[in-house]
């Protein structure tokens, strides 16, 4: 069975001691940092690029996933990578050609992400499964943390599981937005690898008992 991957957003993290939140879930066990960007265009928020981005790198040793809500994404594929992320995912409704923007992902040395809208069906990645390296189930309309999760998103993730299955693709699952204690489980049995957390953990009392918790709840 695929691993169960769990990476704090930190989007609503607190940006003034930013090293030492993402400390407080590597204590607890967390395998990725999930950074989102948003530039206020294909999103309603703006939040912070590639320079942050290399600023983090140098705070921790854990995988980057930087999932970019961003218009023409191609025009910064490079800068994130060489400022350190590991994971990149780009919008499906964002991308004119994604086949082509995938493929200069790998290139550049990153692993390959696409990211569905909750409005967009998984038909429309039909081509580029056999290449993509991680899928990203959006579970609430980009843009902000803390929204209640949509319920249609479990029954895109056991689809996109049962694809997976049937052609033997090896692209990771990844779920965003609105996961809690009380949704990660079924997701999880849905077929999710990689659980993308934001309010449930960085606005708890304790950021490190909430990760450890979320990581039992994993296992
Ligand atoms: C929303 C972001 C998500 C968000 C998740 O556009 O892509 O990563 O930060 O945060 P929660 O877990 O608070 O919904
Ligand atoms: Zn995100």
């Amino acid at each position: 069975m695929k691993d169960k991957i769990l990476a704090p957003s930190i989007l609503t993290a607190d940006f003034g001691n930013l090293a030492q939140q993402i400390r407080y879930v590597e204590l607890g066990g967390a395998n990725w940092i999930h950074c989102d960007i948003m530039d206020g265009q294909f999103v309603p928020n703006i939040t912070f690029g590639p320079f942050v981005l290399k600023a983090i790198r140098k705070s921790t040793k854990l995988p980057i996933d930087a999932h970019l809500m961003i218009k023409s994404p191609d025009n910064l594929l490079e800068e994130f990578i060489n400022a350190g992320a590991n994971y990149v995912t780009v919008h499906q409704e964002e991308v004119v050609h994604l086949h082509r923007t995938l493929t200069k992902i790998k290139e550049l040395g990153a692993k390959a992400g696409v990211a569905l809208n909750p409005a967009t069906p998984v038909s429309t990645l039909k081509e580029v499964l056999p290449l993509v390296d991680m899928i990203l189930v959006m579970s609430v309309n980009p843009g902000f943390g803390g929204q209640k999760f949509i319920e249609s998103s479990i029954a895109k993730i056991a689809e996109l599981d049962s694809l997976r299955a049937e052609n033997n693709y090896h692209y990771l699952i990844q779920v965003d937005g609105g996961i809690g204690m009380d949704n990660i489980k079924r997701v999880s049995e849905a077929g999710c690898n990689s659980f993308v957390i934001g309010n449930s953990i960085f606005k708890h009392d304790n950021i490190t008992a909430a990760t450890v918790e979320f990581k039992n709840l994993l296992s």
